[in-house]
């Protein structure tokens, strides 16, 4: 196994104490500001939160050059909406995502559903830029915005039974028209983590990208970013998360489980069953430059191959 040595934050990079801490209380008032607005969403309005000046969060890394944002904008896996990558940005426009709560609940002491705005009282928002690798073998940079998932479970306080972290999609068939076709997926769209992959500091739920709100298309209002897995893992316009003693069956594994596996980490040894994985086609980088070698673990190996010490990563996917 390839351990890769910690990539360096240049230090013009690490943000000052006393600069993170008037930072964050900008946005604490900001949200503030914001508090009994009728409508999610209004924290992010114009002159409400700075999303492009935010703290860069420990796992920012500088040395990754971000992908063109009109690339990640309009290239976007969202089966809900159409299987063409072009065209949901113009189907996703009529999602409604004001107002949007989130129900936590099963193997937890403090269940309960919550307004956005209310969590977003509760949380540090960052940007972190992140590696992102499709199982397509195509892959991107993208600075997210977002918050840590493990702070938000420590607050809905997880009892020892739960083992597995499920999250639920929206379900809309009125604004997401494939959800009418069920002869491919099931919907809504599932997804779920081991809790250790979730209370994992890398892991987050961003509301924002390229400091700005997330866009319809990339998942917006809330999603999941888990950096070392597939694409597919990572559940867009996220309603609900589920604290289980046991695996849930998830969308892509229930589909095709010899093709997409429930861990679905990022490893270049382990082929789809119809193409390799070893390389991935960088998007922005152009059509005739060369590929780029997949790292195990989408190059997170240092911080996150311990989860998986007793795996051969031979064989599982
Ligand atoms: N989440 C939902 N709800 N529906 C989806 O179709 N597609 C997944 C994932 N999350 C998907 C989803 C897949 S296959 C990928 S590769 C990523 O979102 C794509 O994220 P992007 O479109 O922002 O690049």
């Amino acid at each position: 196994m390839i351990i890769k040595t910690q990539k360096e934050i240049p230090s013009s990079e690490i943000t000052d104490s006393a600069v993170f801490k008037e930072r964050r209380n900008l946005i604490k008032t900001m949200l503030t500001a914001v508090a009994g607005a009728s409508v999610s969403g209004a924290w992010a309005g114009e002159n409400k939160i700075d999303l492009a000046n935010l703290t860069k969060g420990d796992f920012s890394t500088a040395v990754f050059t971000p992908t063109p944002v009109e690339l990640v904008k309009n290239y976007t896996n969202y089966y809900e909406f159409t299987l063409n990558k072009e065209d949901s940005t113009k189907l996703a426009q009529k999602f409604v995502v004001d107002p949007w709560s989130l129900e936590i609940g099963g193997e937890v002491e403090n269940a309960g559903t919550y307004h956005l705005e209310d969590i977003l009282h509760q949380q540090t928002l960052e940007e972190r830029v992140y590696r992102f690798r499709c199982v397509e073998a195509w892959s991107m940079v993208v600075p997210w915005v977002g918050f840590s998932l493990g702070n938000l479970l420590k607050l809905a306080k997880p009892l020892s039974t739960a083992k597995f972290v499920k999250f639920t999609a929206m379900y809309q068939p009125e604004t997401m028209p494939n959800q009418r076709n069920h002869a491919m997926l099931d919907w809504p769209y599932v997804e779920a983590l081991r809790i250790d992959e979730a209370m994992h500091p890398l892991t987050m739920l961003a509301i924002g990208m390229y400091g700005d709100v997330l866009p319809k298309q990339n998942g917006a209002p809330l999603r999941l970013v888990v950096p070392w897995k597939y694409g597919f893992k990572c559940i867009k316009a996220v309603v609900k998360i589920e604290l289980l003693e046991n695996a849930p069956l998830t969308t892509w594994n229930k589909f095709a489980p010899a093709e997409y596996g429930f861990y679905a980490n990022v490893n270049p040894t382990v082929p789809h069953p119809r193409w390799s994985q070893n390389s991935e086609r960088e998007l922005g980088s152009g059509f005739f430059t060369s590929r780029r070698q997949t790292e195990l673990f989408n190059g997170y190996a240092e911080q996150v191959a311990s989860l998986y010490h007793d795996m051969d990563l031979r064989y599982f996917f």
